[in-house]
C-alpha cells in the first residue's frame, strides 16, 4: 500500500497460508488467508471472521460500536453521511432492505451486527438465511480507495454465470463476471459498461476458481487506480479504473447463479 498502512497492519497473525496462492500482489496477509466460506459464515459476529476488517461505519444500518463489530476497527468510511462512529448502532430508522429483516437500534439482541443488506441473518436455532439474489448494495458516498468488499456465497448447481456490478447510475464501473459454461471453458470476463455500451473486455484471469455447488468468497479491495480481485484468499486479477470518479459508484449490484451468504463493506 502507498501509504505504508495494510490490512496486516490492523490484522495480527500470519500471511497468507494458501500454499497455491501466487506471490500476493499487494494484497494484505493476514488471517483472511483461508477463512471458511461455506454457507454460516457469519463476518462480524462474536468469534466468527476473527481480525475482520473493521465495519462500514457510515453504511446504512452499521453497527460500528456493537458486540460482534471488529474492536478497534480500522477507519470509519471517510465523510459518510448518517455515520455515528463509535456510537452504538448507527443510522437509527435506516430502512431494511426489501426482504431483509429489520435491523438497528430496534431490533432483538439477538440480530446480527449487520444493517440492512450486509450480511446474512441468522435464524434463531437455524441455519443462515442466505441474501436475496439479484441483491443492491448501496454504498452510500461512493467508493474509495482501501475500501474492501467481501462477499461470500455459494454456486448454485447447474450455473450459467453471476456478476458483481459496481455501478454509476445505470453505467456499470467494474462489471465481474464468471461464466461457467462459456465455449469450451469456463472465463471471467470483466468490463464496463458506459451508456448502454459494453467496453473492451478484460480477459485475464489467469484461472477460473469457482467450482460448481462450492462455497466461495470475493474480496475486491479499490486501490488508487484499480480493483483488485481476490478468490478463496488468493489474489485473482485486477481492473483498472475506466469510470474515475470512484465518490459516484454508489452501488454494488450482485445477480445470476449463486446464493448470498453475506456481503461486507468495510475500510482498510
Ligand atoms: C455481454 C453480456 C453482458 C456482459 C457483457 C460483458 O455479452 O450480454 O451481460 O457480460 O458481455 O462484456
Amino acid at each position: 500500500m502507498a501509504d505504508g498502512f495494510s490490512l496486516s497492519d490492523a490484522l495480527s497473525g500470519a500471511g497468507n497460508t494458501n500454499p497455491n496462492a501466487p506471490p500476493n500482489q499487494g494484497w494484505p496477509g493476514g488471517p483472511w488467508g483461508n477463512q471458511p466460506a461455506g454457507p454460516g459464515a457469519y463476518p462480524g459476529a462474536p468469534g466468527a471472521y476473527p481480525g475482520a476488517p473493521g465495519a462500514y461505519p457510515g453504511a446504512p444500518g452499521a453497527y460500528p460500536g456493537a458486540p460482534g463489530a471488529y474492536p478497534g476497527a480500522p477507519g470509519a468510511y471517510p465523510g459518510a453521511p448518517g455515520a455515528y462512529p463509535g456510537a452504538p448502532g448507527a443510522y437509527p430508522g435506516a430502512p431494511p432492505a426489501p426482504g431483509q429483516p429489520p435491523s438497528g437500534p430496534g431490533a432483538p439482541p439477538t440480530a446480527p451486527q449487520f444493517g440492512p443488506g450486509f450480511g446474512s441473518v441468522p435464524q434463531p436455532g437455524g441455519p443462515t438465511a442466505p441474501l436475496r439474489v439479484p441483491f443492491d448494495l448501496p454504498l452510500q458516498t461512493g467508493l474509495v480507495p482501501r475500501f474492501l468488499i467481501t462477499i461470500v456465497g455459494t454456486v448454485n448447481p447447474n450455473p450459467k454465470r453471476f456478476s458483481l456490478d459496481f455501478k454509476k447510475g445505470q453505467d456499470i464501473a467494474f462489471h465481474f463476471n464468471p461464466r461457467f459454461s462459456e465455449e469450451t471453458r469456463p472465463v471471467i470476463v470483466c468490463n464496463s459498461m458506459i451508456q448502454n455500451n459494453w467496453g473492451k473486455e478484460e480477459r485475464t484471469a489467469p484461472r477460473f476458481p469457482f467450482e460448481v455447488g462450492k462455497p466461495f468468497k470475493i474480496h475486491i479491495l479499490c486501490e488508487t487506480d484499480h480493483f483488485k480481485v481476490a478468490v478463496n484468499d488468493a489474489h485473482l486479477l485486477q481492473f483498472n479504473y475506466r469510470l474515475k470518479n470512484l465518490n459516484e459508484i454508489t452501488t454494488l449490484s450482485i445477480g445470476g447463479d449463486i446464493s448470498l451468504t453475506s456481503v461486507t463493506p468495510a475500510m482498510i
